[in-house]
C-alpha cells in the first residue's frame, strides 16, 4: 500500500462509538476501527461480551473501553457520550448499529406493542444515538456517521414489517442527516447487509438451512461480519471523503 492509501484509510487519533458492539457484527466493526488506529467505545447491554471485545482489541495493541447501556434510554446515551468525551475525547466516528429485531411474523399477528418495540429498538435508537453525538461533532466541525440498515429495509423480505419499516427509516434518516449536515463537515452513510453469519443466526438457523440460503446467493455464500466491518471502516475513513448520503448494499448480489 502506498503512503496515500495508508493515510486515507487510517483512523489514527480518532475516537469511535459503536453501539451493538456485544453482537457479532458490532464486535467485528469495533475490531476493524481499532485496527486502523481509532480508540473505540464499545456499547451494548451484555458486559461479558463487551469485555471480550475490549480484550481482543487490547491484545492487538489497540484501545477500547466498554460502556453498558440501553440505546432506547436517551438520558443514559447523553451521559455515555459525556463519559466518552472525558476519557477518550470527542466522538469522530459513530456507528449506531444496535438493533436487529427482524424475527419474521405475519403482519396480522404483529401486536401494536411489538410494532412499537421494534421501531424503538431499530429506528428511534438510531435517532437517539445520533442526537447524543451530534453536538460534539458540530462543535468540532466534523464527523462520520455510518448507520446500519438491512436488505429488509430495501425491498420486502421475510423479516417482520416493523423491522422493514424501521430499516427503511434508517436509510432515509441517513440521507436526511447527510444533506442537513454536509456543510458542517459531517458525512453520514449507511450499510444495508443481507443475511450475515452471526452467533445469533447460528442459534436460530440450522447449518443445512444456511447452506440452502447460501446456494441462492449470486456470490455463493452468506455474509461474514468482516464484510460489513470493512465497508464501515471505509465509510468512516478519509478514503470515502466525497461520499455522503449513500446506502451501500452488502448482499453478495442477493438484491439484484
Ligand atoms: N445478522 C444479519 O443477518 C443482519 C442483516 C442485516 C442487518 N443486520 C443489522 O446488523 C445489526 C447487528 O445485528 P446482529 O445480527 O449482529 O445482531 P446481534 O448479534 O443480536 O447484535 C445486536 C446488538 O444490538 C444490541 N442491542 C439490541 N437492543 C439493544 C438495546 N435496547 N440497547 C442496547 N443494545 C442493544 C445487542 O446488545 P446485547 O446483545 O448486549 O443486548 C447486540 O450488541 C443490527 O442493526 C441488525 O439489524 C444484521
Amino acid at each position: 500500500m502506498n503512503d496515500f492509501m495508508d493515510r486515507t484509510k487510517s483512523l489514527q487519533g480518532r475516537v469511535a462509538l459503536v453501539t451493538g458492539a456485544s453482537g457479532s457484527i458490532g464486535a467485528e466493526v469495533s475490531r476493524a476501527l481499532a485496527a486502523r488506529g481509532a480508540a473505540v467505545a464499545v456499547h451494548g447491554r451484555t458486559e461479558s461480551a463487551l469485555g471480550k471485545v475490549v480484550a481482543d482489541i487490547g491484545a492487538a495493541g489497540g484501545t477500547a473501553v466498554a460502556h453498558v447501556g440501553d440505546v432506547r434510554d436517551a438520558g443514559r446515551l447523553d451521559a455515555t457520550v459525556a463519559e466518552i468525551a472525558s476519557t477518550l475525547g470527542t466522538i469522530d466516528v459513530l456507528v449506531p448499529l444496535a438493533g436487529g429485531d427482524g424475527v419474521p411474523s405475519p403482519t396480522a399477528e404483529l401486536t401494536p406493542e411489538r410494532w412499537r418495540s421494534v421501531i424503538e429498538t431499530d429506528l428511534t435508537s438510531v435517532f437517539l444515538t445520533v442526537h447524543a453525538v451530534l453536538p460534539g461533532m458540530l462543535e468540532r466541525g466534523g464527523g462520520r456517521i455510518v448507520t446500519v440498515a438491512s436488505s429488509a429495509g430495501r425491498r420486502p423480505s421475510q423479516a417482520n414489517a416493523a423491522y422493514a419499516a424501521a430499516k427503511a427509516g434508517v436509510v432515509m434518516l441517513t440521507e436526511h442527516l447527510a444533506k442537513e449536515y454536509a456543510t458542517s463537515g459531517i458525512r453520514v452513510n449507511c450499510v444495508a447487509p443481507a443475511i450475515v453469519d452471526t452467533a445469533k443466526l447460528r442459534d436460530r438457523m440450522p447449518a443445512a438451512r444456511l447452506d440452502a440460503v447460501a446456494a441462492h446467493v449470486p456470490l455463493g455464500r452468506i455474509g461474514r461480519p468482516e464484510d460489513i466491518a470493512e465497508a464501515v471502516a471505509f465509510l468512516a475513513s478519509d478514503a470515502s471523503s466525497w461520499i455522503t448520503g449513500t446506502t451501500l448494499d452488502i448482499t453478495g448480489g442477493m438484491t439484484l
